[in-house]
């Protein structure tokens, strides 16, 4: 095991320690044949840091793969709080209901299925979000980003998940370059200059592969 491994196991014992509910919606994910790149405990215990830093009452989450991390976002609330999530398939969709079921947070929960692009429009009567989870299709990431800002408030967190791609996200990309690492160096790009935001993008490694966390805080207006 690497010094990496050893480490990353001690923090996750100490401070995220998975309950039946989180474990067993990777099962439920693996059983239905989701692809395995769900974040981390410690990923999703810095979830619930930051949804504390900011009073979070309500929160987005854009991109719900399986529901593990809506798991942990949902948990992050107070029991009048409100957890909306959107997911594209309507598979995974139904494994997300069912994982935030067996984690008894149903109650804050609204999962909606569609395209996010048309979703978040339709958002604008329930916003402001507290806290804003980007963690979808890599190529719309600066939409996303467009639409948190526009749906957030002074003092709102935006989180946005894989902005670092073992460093590819972090390089310019050729002009007229559409795929999804430049879709990210864009997303990197705007949060490290947006007048409006304090950002980091925050190397976490595995051992094998270092992605990361986008981090923006949303600034009052000048
Ligand atoms: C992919 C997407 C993710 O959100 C992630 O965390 C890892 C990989 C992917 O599409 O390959
Ligand atoms: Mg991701």
């Amino acid at each position: 095991m690497s010094d990496t491994e050893k480490i990353t196991g001690a923090l996750e014992q100490l401070f995220a320690p998975e309950d039946a509910a989180l474990q067993q919606a990777l099962v439920a994910a693996k059983e239905a044949g989701l692809p395995e790149i769900q974040i981390s405990p410690l990923q999703g215990k810095l979830l619930q840091v930051l949804a504390a830093a900011c009073n979070a009452q309500k929160i987005l989450e854009i991109g719900a793969l399986a529901g593990y991390s809506g798991i942990w976002l949902a948990r992050s609330l107070p029991a009048h709080g409100t957890f909306i999530t959107l997911e594209v398939s309507a598979k995974h969709a139904e494994v997300v209901r069912q994982s935030l079921d067996r984690a008894q947070i149903t109650a804050r929960t609204k999962v909606r299925v569609g395209a996010a692009l048309d979703l978040l429009p339709t958002l604008q009567d329930e916003a402001p979000f507290d806290l804003i989870f980007i963690d979808a299709d890599k190529p719309s990431y600066p939409q996303y980003l467009d639409w948190a800002l526009k749906l957030s408030r002074p003092g709102s967190i935006i989180v946005a998940d894989n902005c670092i791609r073992n460093g590819q996200a972090l390089v310019e990309p050729a002009a007229g370059d559409t795929g999804s690492t430049a879709a990210l160096y864009t997303y990197n790009k705007q949060t490290a200059t947006h007048p409006r935001l304090r950002s980091i993008s925050l190397p976490m490694s595995d051992g094998n592969h270092t992605d990361g966390y986008n981090i923006s805080v949303v600034l009052p207006e000048a």
